[in-house]
């Protein structure tokens, strides 16, 4: 079990889910195989967040630079989080959990979109865990949408100028009433954030790990958020080991 003080805990988790592809390869199997498998992470990882009272859990499932990979790709992943989406949206909803889809909705399928409404208008009162999936999802692409809608409001003199500031950009961001992501865990290794959460990330502690997605579990994720519990976080001050003295 868990032997972490509740005030150690990340109340926000952020999750690039990397590394389908390079686990089927090393298997000699298709790559639509890990994504498969990958989603089965997923689900697994809401139950988990939910058992270890984290309030919040972001997981990066399509980038709106995916759309770049081949078409069958594209097509088995987006099929993917439809099947998802049905499947699971009961079960989310008996256990608590809010669903929300953060992203580009215009991008994506009518029907994918219209699951992605029902799970989300079933789910919408559950308080126990928030659960952001990413999808069609870009972190530059979130700050130039909240820009336009600062930009229009100032249009139709409803702010004014000199009132943008960190906090109200923030408020305009895909995850504007949530906490900023406390953890970042990056699965398959590679040490960039691939356009997530760029705006929220900029105090977020970093955990990257070599595990490809699939073999991502309990274990590693216990691992995670034990070294985040023994981090110093600091926010650009002195923290409480100089304030105190201690070393
Ligand atoms: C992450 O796994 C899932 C998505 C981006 C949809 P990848 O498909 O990027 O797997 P690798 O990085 O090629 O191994
Ligand atoms: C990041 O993984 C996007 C998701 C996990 C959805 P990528 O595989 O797309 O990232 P890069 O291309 O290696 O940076
Ligand atoms: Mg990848």
């Amino acid at each position: 079990m868990l032997k972490i003080p509740k005030d150690k805990l990340p109340r926000h988790l952020a999750i690039i889910m990397d590394g389908n592809g390079r686990w089927a390869k090393r298997r000699g199997l298709p790559r639509s195989e890990g994504h498969r498998v990958g989603m089965e992470k997923v689900r697994e990882m809401g139950r988990l967040c939910l058992d270890f009272g984290i309030k919040v859990l972001t997981v990066y499932a399509f980038s709106c630079q995916n759309w770049k990979r081949p078409k069958e790709e594209v097509d088995f992943l987006m099929s993917t989080f439809e099947r998802y989406l049905d499947e699971e949206a009961d079960d989310l909803n008996e256990r608590g959990i809010q669903l929300r889809v953060i992203g580009r909705k215009e991008g994506l399928s009518p029907e994918l979109r219209r699951r992605i409404k029902a799970a989300m208008e079933l789910t919408r009162r559950n308080r126990k865990l928030i659960f952001n999936l990413a999808l069609n999802y870009g972190g530059q692409e979130e700050i130039v949408d909240a820009v336009r809608t600062i930009a229009e409001k100032v249009k139709r003199g409803e702010l004014s100028p000199d009132q943008i500031n960190v906090d109200l950009l923030s408020q305009h961001l895909y995850t504007a009433d949530l906490p900023y992501p406390d953890l970042l865990i990056r699965t398959g290794g590679e040490y960039r954030l691939s356009n997530f959460l760029l705006y929220q990330i900029a105090y977020t502690e970093l955990w990257i790990t070599p595990t490809f997605w699939p073999d991502f579990g309990k274990e590693q994720l216990i691992q995670a958020l034990e070294e985040y519990a023994r981090r110093e976080r600091r926010f650009g001050g002195l923290g409480p080991s100089v304030e105190t003295g201690r070393s």
